[in-house]
C-alpha cells in the first residue's frame, strides 16, 4: 500500500511537472510558425521583407517570433506592443544588432546610428542632438538649406523659362540633399551649379559620390549565418573593406582642409566673427575637441560627418519623391497647397523656413506620405540586450527586434481606407494618444534625431518648388507607385514630371 501511494506521488508529480513545461512553454515565446533546423524560418522570409512579415504576423498575430539561422527576430505589429516596447522596455531594446555593413563602416562602432546602447553612444548622440539638432543650431543651418533651394529654383527656372520643361524629379532632390548636407559640413556645395545644369554631368557626380559614402546601413545575409562570413563571402567584406579606405580618405581630405583654412584665419581677427557665423559642422567638431578631447577623436569626428551622407541625404530625398508623387495624383491636393501658400505666402517673396508653421495642409500632405510610404518600413533593427516580457510572453535576450512600421500604417484596424491618400486625416490625429500608430521616424530613445531637420527640409523645398512653378505629369497615366525596398522604400521608376513658372513669380525668379 505505501509502495503504491510512493508510485501515486511520483506519478502525479511526473504529470504535473509535464503539465507546467509544457504550459510554460506555451506561455514562453511568442507565436512562431513552424521552422526547418538550421536556417528556421528563412524559407519562409521572401522579399519584400515587410510585405512578407505583413502577411505572417496577419496569420499569427500582432508579435511574431522567428528563427533565421543563429539569429532569433522578434517582429512587433501593433501600437500596444509598441508602446510596450519603447517605453516599459525602452532600456532593454535600446541596442542594435552587431552587422557586417557596422563593422566595416563605423569606425569600431563610434557612430550614433550602430554604438551599442550605453555611455559611448549617449556621449555621441548627445554631440548631434546639441551640435547639430538643436532649435538653435537648426536657425542656424537654415541658411543653407535656403540658398541650395534657391539654387535649385534657378537651375529649374533656367531650364524651363522657354517652355514646359520634362524633369527628373528624383534627381534634382538628390542633388539639393547632397548639396545641403555637404554645405552644412564642409562648407562647399557637392556639385556645382554649373555641373548641375548640364544634367547628365551632375548625375554622374552624384552617382559616383552615393556609391560611396551614403552606402552603409542595410543588413546582409552573414549577419544572420555568421558561417558564411568565413566561408563564401570574403569577396563581400573585401569590397567593404575597400570601400571604406576611400571613405576614410575623403572624410580625412575634408577634415584637413578645414583644418588648414582654420589655422590660417586665426590669424587674421577680422574674419574670425564672420567664419563663428558660418561654421560648418567640421569646425563645430574640431572645436568641440578642443574643450573635450576625449569625446571627440579623429573617429568620432569622421563617423559623424559620414553620417549626416548615410542617413541624412536618401531619407530625405526618397520621402519627398513620394510626396510629389503622390500630389501629382492627386491634383486636388496639389491645388489645395498651392492655394495654402498663395494666401499664407503670396507672391511678393519667396517661401522661407519661418513660414512652414502656417502651412499645416502641406504638413499633413507630407505625414500622410509618410504614413502610406515610410522610407524606413522596418526601422532600424534593435536588439535585446537581456530577458524581457513582452505582450505577456518571454523574450530572451540576444533578439533581434523588427518593428513593421509600414503594417502599422496599413492596418485597416487602425486607419479609415488606409491604402487610400488622405491628408485631412492628419488635421484630427492626436499627436499625443494616437502616437504609436505613426511612427516613421521611430519612437523611443533611438527615435530619429534627425526628423526635425527632415521635415523642415522636405517642407520648405517642396513648398519653394509649388509656389513658383506649375507641375503636371508627364502623360495621361497616374505616376506609378510600384515600391521596391533595398536600402529604403522608394519609388521603382524614378519620377519625372513636366513643369512651367507660374507667372505671378517669374519676376523673383529672375532675379534670383
Ligand atoms: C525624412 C527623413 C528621415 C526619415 C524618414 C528617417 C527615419 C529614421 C528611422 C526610421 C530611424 C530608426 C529609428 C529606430 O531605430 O527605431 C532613424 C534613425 C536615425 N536617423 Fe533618421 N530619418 C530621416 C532623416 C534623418 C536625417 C536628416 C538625419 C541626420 C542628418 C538622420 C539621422 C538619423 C540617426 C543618427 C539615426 C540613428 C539614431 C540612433 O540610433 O540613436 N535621419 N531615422
Ligand atoms: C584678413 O582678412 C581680410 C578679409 O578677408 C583681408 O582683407 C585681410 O587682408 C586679411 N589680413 C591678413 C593679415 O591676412
Ligand atoms: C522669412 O521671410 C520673412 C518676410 O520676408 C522674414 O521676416 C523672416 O525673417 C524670414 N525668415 C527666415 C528664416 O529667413
Amino acid at each position: 500500500m505505501e509502495n503504491f501511494y510512493c508510485y501515486l506521488a511520483f506519478f502525479l508529480s511526473v504529470v504535473f511537472l509535464v503539465i507546467k513545461l509544457l504550459h510554460s512553454h506555451n506561455q514562453k515565446l511568442p507565436p512562431t510558425p513552424f521552422a526547418l533546423p538550421i536556417i528556421g524560418h528563412a524559407h519562409l522570409l521572401k522579399q519584400p521583407l515587410y510585405r512578407t512579415l505583413e502577411t505572417l504576423s496577419s496569420q499569427y498575430g500582432p508579435i511574431l517570433y522567428l528563427k533565421f539561422g543563429s539569429r532569433s527576430i522578434l517582429v512587433l505589429s501593433s501600437p500596444s506592443l509598441v508602446e510596450e516596447c519603447f517605453t516599459k522596455n525602452d532600456v532593454i531594446f535600446a541596442n542594435r544588432p552587431r552587422t557586417m555593413a557596422a563593422d566595416h563602416f563605423t569606425y569600431n562602432l563610434n557612430s550614433p546610428v550602430w554604438a551599442p546602447y550605453g555611455h559611448l553612444w549617449r556621449n555621441l548622440r548627445r554631440i548631434l542632438t546639441v551640435e547639430i539638432f538643436s532649435q538653435i543650431n537648426l536657425q542656424k543651418s537654415s541658411i543653407v538649406r535656403q540658398e541650395e533651394v534657391h539654387s535649385l529654383l534657378r537651375l529649374i527656372f533656367k531650364v524651363s523659362n522657354r517652355g514646359p520643361q520634362r524633369l527628373e524629379l528624383r534627381y534634382l532632390f538628390s542633388l539639393l540633399m547632397f548639396n545641403i548636407m555637404m554645405r552644412m559640413v564642409a562648407g562647399k556645395p557637392r556639385v556645382g551649379e554649373e555641373a548641375a545644369a548640364s544634367m547628365d554631368v551632375g548625375k554622374q557626380q552624384l552617382k559616383e559620390f552615393r556609391e560611396t559614402y551614403a552606402a552603409g546601413l542595410s543588413m546582409n545575409i552573414c549577419d544572420f549565418f555568421p558561417i558564411l562570413r568565413w566561408v563564401g563571402y570574403k569577396g563581400l567584406e573585401k569590397s567593404m573593406i575597400r570601400l571604406q579606405r576611400k571613405r576614410d580618405k575623403f572624410v580625412g581630405v575634408l577634415i584637413e582642409e578645414i583644418k588648414q583654412k582654420k589655422a590660417s584665419s586665426s590669424l587674421n581677427t577680422t574674419t574670425i566673427t564672420a567664419v563663428e557665423k558660418k561654421r560648418t559642422l567640421i569646425e563645430t567638431l574640431l572645436s568641440l575637441r578642443e574643450s573635450e578631447p576625449e569625446l571627440c577623436s579623429d573617429d568620432v569626428i569622421k563617423s559623424i560627418v559620414l553620417l549626416m551622407f548615410v542617413a541624412g541625404t536618401d531619407t530625405t530625398a526618397t520621402t519627398m519623391e513620394w510626396v510629389m508623387s503622390l500630389l501629382l495624383n492627386h491634383p486636388d491636393a496639389l491645388q489645395k497647397v498651392k492655394a495654402e501658400i498663395d494666401s499664407q505666402v503670396g507672391h511678393g517673396r519667396l517661401l522661407n523656413e519661418s513660414d512652414l508653421p502656417k502651412l499645416p495642409y502641406l504638413r499633413c500632405v507630407i505625414n500622410e506620405a509618410l504614413r502610406l510610404y515610410p522610407v524606413a518600413p522596418l526601422l532600424l533593427p534593435h536588439f535585446s540586450s537581456k530577458d524581457s516580457t513582452l505582450g505577456g510572453f518571454q523574450i530572451p535576450g540576444g533578439t533581434i527586434l523588427l518593428v513593421n512600421a509600414w503594417g502599422i500604417h496599413r492596418d485597416p484596424k487602425l486607419w479609415e481606407e488606409p491604402a487610400r491618400f488622405k491628408p485631412e486625416r492628419f488635421e484630427a490625429f492626436d499627436g499625443e494618444g494616437e502616437r504609436f500608430k505613426f511612427i516613421p521616424f521611430g519612437t523611443g530613445r533611438r527615435t530619429c534625431p534627425g526628423a526635425g531637420m527632415g521635415v523642415r527640409t522636405v517642407s520648405l523645398a517642396l513648398g519653394a518648388l509649388i509656389q513658383c512653378f506649375d507641375w503636371e505629369r508627364v502623360g495621361m497615366e497616374r505616376v506609378d507607385m510600384s515600391p521596391c525596398f533595398e536600402v529604403l522604400l522608394s519609388k521603382a521608376e524614378p519620377l519625372e514630371a513636366v513643369c512651367s513658372p507660374r507667372q505671378s513669380m517669374t519676376t523673383i525668379l529672375s532675379q534670383l
